[in-house]
């Protein structure tokens, strides 16, 4: 029977608890890089925790730095050009600050290499959103130099941590739905065309592969491992990234998978894990499942339901939080060689949906 990858390690169970925002040791002092959509969401859960500082902001002006350290309560915020009157950037200018212990990196992908290495190099711990970096040759750069420094480098998917998925591998793990056969997940949504918006632009590492992808490709990664084959297919923009994408994955034992991704629709975003006895079923989002449905042998179905503060992130936040406090460089539940792998995977898919992008051919790294 497929045993799930991240079953068995004891933190596991601690993603579960409802103590989670209880201190586990000595305050951390985050700082927080950009002051847009997901930096608010994660510092607002962020502030939930008892041993986490809300010590500086970064941002490209001083406007937003002062608005937003405001709103949450920093001792510090930096922007593009001040106030050290350095001319710094205001991420450079954060990553310096000896006040700061660990920087959280919730600017657009294409920006996440820089700042995630220029922290690393001033001796910073790093949560660095998804997805880590652009390329697999960036994400193996930033892994090696974390590794040299012994400093903590973590990618920001907070889905491996919330409660329903941590529950649904439990599940799957006792067998109760035997072996797994097949999973299949969607996630998306209906996004305006817009090519200099984030999620579009080329130069920000647009797309839906890159954005959501890594997602739906959680469940099944979770519960059958790296795929031996993968078939990437999808619809580009005019300008190359792509609007939608079906990645289907073949493993050795026979099993499949089939993940689609996708800015162009409303689709149900639920992820199914199928096995030979029974199969489980989000309800709600694969990337924060409110609820599993549990369907075993023809006549037997429950619902379970979880319960959580904030917004669902704080279950990450207390795993960087913990890891850095026991003086651990990587989190076993989100680690690194899997970034790297996923990276990669996304490389490959890629290539064959026809996607490129302009850190293709950097030359520095
Ligand atoms: N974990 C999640 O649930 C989740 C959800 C959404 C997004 N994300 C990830 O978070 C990242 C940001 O997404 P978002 O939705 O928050 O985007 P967003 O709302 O556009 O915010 C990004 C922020 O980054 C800064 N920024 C924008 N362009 C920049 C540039 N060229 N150089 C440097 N900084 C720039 C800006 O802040 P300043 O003006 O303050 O500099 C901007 O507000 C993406 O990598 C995305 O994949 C994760």
């Amino acid at each position: 029977m497929t045993t799930p990858r991240f079953v068995g390690r004891p933190h596991w169970y601690t993603t579960f608890n409802p103590e989670t925002l209880a201190a586990t040791g000595t305050p951390l002092r985050w700082g927080v890089v950009a002051t847009g959509n997901i930096a608010h969401t994660v510092t607002a859960d962020l502030a939930l925790l008892e041993d986490a500082v809300l010590q500086a902001v970064s941002s490209r002006s001083e406007s937003s730095a002062a608005a937003f350290a405001a709103e949450f309560g920093f001792a510090t915020c930096y922007y593009d050009g001040g106030p050290a009157g350095t001319g710094a950037p205001g991420y450079v200018q954060l990553v310096q600050d000896p006040t700061v212990d660990v920087v959280y990196i919730a600017t657009p992908h294409a920006q996440h290499y820089d700042i995630a290495k220029a922290a690393l190099e001033a001796g910073k711990h790093v949560l660095c959103e998804k997805a880590l970096t652009i390329t697999a040759a960036e994400a193996r750069s930033l892994i090696v130099l974390a590794r040299e420094k012994q400093l903590f480098l973590m990618e920001a998917v907070w889905a491996r941590f919330v409660p329903g998925f941590q529950r649904a591998l439990e599940i799957i793990s006792s067998g109760e739905i035997g072996e797994v056969r097949w999973v299949r997940a969607d996630l998306g949504f209906p996004a305006p065309l817009d090519d200099t918006a984030r999620i579009w632009a080329p130069a920000d590492g647009g797309g839906a592969l890159l954005d959501i992808s890594v997602y739906p490709l959680l469940w099944a990664w979770a519960t059958l491992g790296k795929p031996a084959t993968v078939s990437a297919t999808g619809t580009l923009t005019a300008l190359g990234v792509d609007s939608e994408n079906t990645l289907t994955l073949g493993y050795e034992s026979g099993a499949q998978a089939q993940l689609i991704s996708y800015l162009t629709a409303h689709g149900p975003r639920v992820a199914t894990v199928a096995g030979t006895a029974g199969y489980i079923e989000t309800v709600g989002s694969v990337n924060n499942p409110k609820g599993l449905r549990i369907s075993v042998g023809w006549n037997s179905e429950r619902i379970e339901e979880f319960e959580y503060p904030g917004s669902g992130y704080t279950y990450q936040l207390r795993e960087v939080t913990r890891c850095i406090q026991a003086g651990l460089s990587e989190s076993s539940t989100m680690p690194l060689d899997d970034t790297l792998a996923i990276m990669e995977l996304f490389d490959g898919a890629r290539r064959q949906l026809g996607v490129s992008y302009p850190n293709d051919t950097r030359t520095d790294l």
